[in-house]
């Protein structure tokens, strides 16, 4: 799939990850999601791209508010592995093969347009965020909720609000992902590969 809808579009959350239950039917069963992120951990740059090991959600909306379709598994239903360990593992042997320094943390999601104040990245800092974006979590949620195993990738592509000091443009931040996108390219390409390989589909 190219491209997604987001909540910050008018969207609410149970539209955003539509697609999400439609591939389920098509018995998708393993989904690598990626997108771009702004880096609240200074060590990170921008080019970085970060394995999400989980997320942090302040956001109140859930696209599975509503009513339950049991087809679509239970209503309450466990997030403890919504990054399916396996999957994972295979982001680290594919960064290892493709020779990517794979960053690794945890995503923080805004709704936005709006990028976040100083005072909010020093907030998801506090609270453990290493990156901060406005997509990916609603369809983490959607794709655990009816069990399909899910990986995350963040491409770094700027310092978050007030870590630098100077003022984030929209316009940068995309240019920025399209000049850096060569190793989060890569590192896809090695791991549809890899998973074809090990025949994780079946697994
Ligand atoms: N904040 C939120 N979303 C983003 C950012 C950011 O700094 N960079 C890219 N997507």
């Amino acid at each position: 799939l190219s491209g997604r809808l987001h909540c910050y579009e008018g969207h609410p959350m149970s539209v955003v990850t539509y697609y999400v239950r439609v591939l389920r039917l098509l018995g998708v069963q393993n989904l690598v999601l990626t997108n771009a992120a702004g880096a609240v951990n200074e060590a990170f740059r921008p080019g970085d791209v970060m394995l999400v090991q989980d997320h942090i959600k302040l956001a109140p909306e859930s696209p599975l508010t509503g009513e339950h379709l049991p087809e679509f598994g239970p209503m309450f239903f466990d997030m403890t592995r919504a990054y399916d360990p396996k999957l994972c593992a295979l982001c680290r042997a594919a960064a290892e093969e493709a020779g990517i320094a794979l960053k690794e943390g945890v995503y923080c999601y805004f709704a936005g347009p709006q990028y976040e104040t100083p005072a909010e990245i020093r907030a998801a800092r506090i609270l453990g965020a290493d990156a901060v974006g406005m997509s990916t979590v609603p369809e983490v949620i959607a794709a655990a909720s009816c069990g399909v195993r899910t990986a995350a990738l963040s491409l770094i592509t700027n310092m978050a609000a007030g870590v630098t000091g100077a003022p984030l443009s929209g316009d940068e931040v995309i240019e920025q992902g399209y000049r850096s996108y060569g190793d989060m390219s890569t590192l896809v390409g090695v791991l549809v590969r890899s998973m074809g390989q090990s025949r994780f589909a079946g697994s």
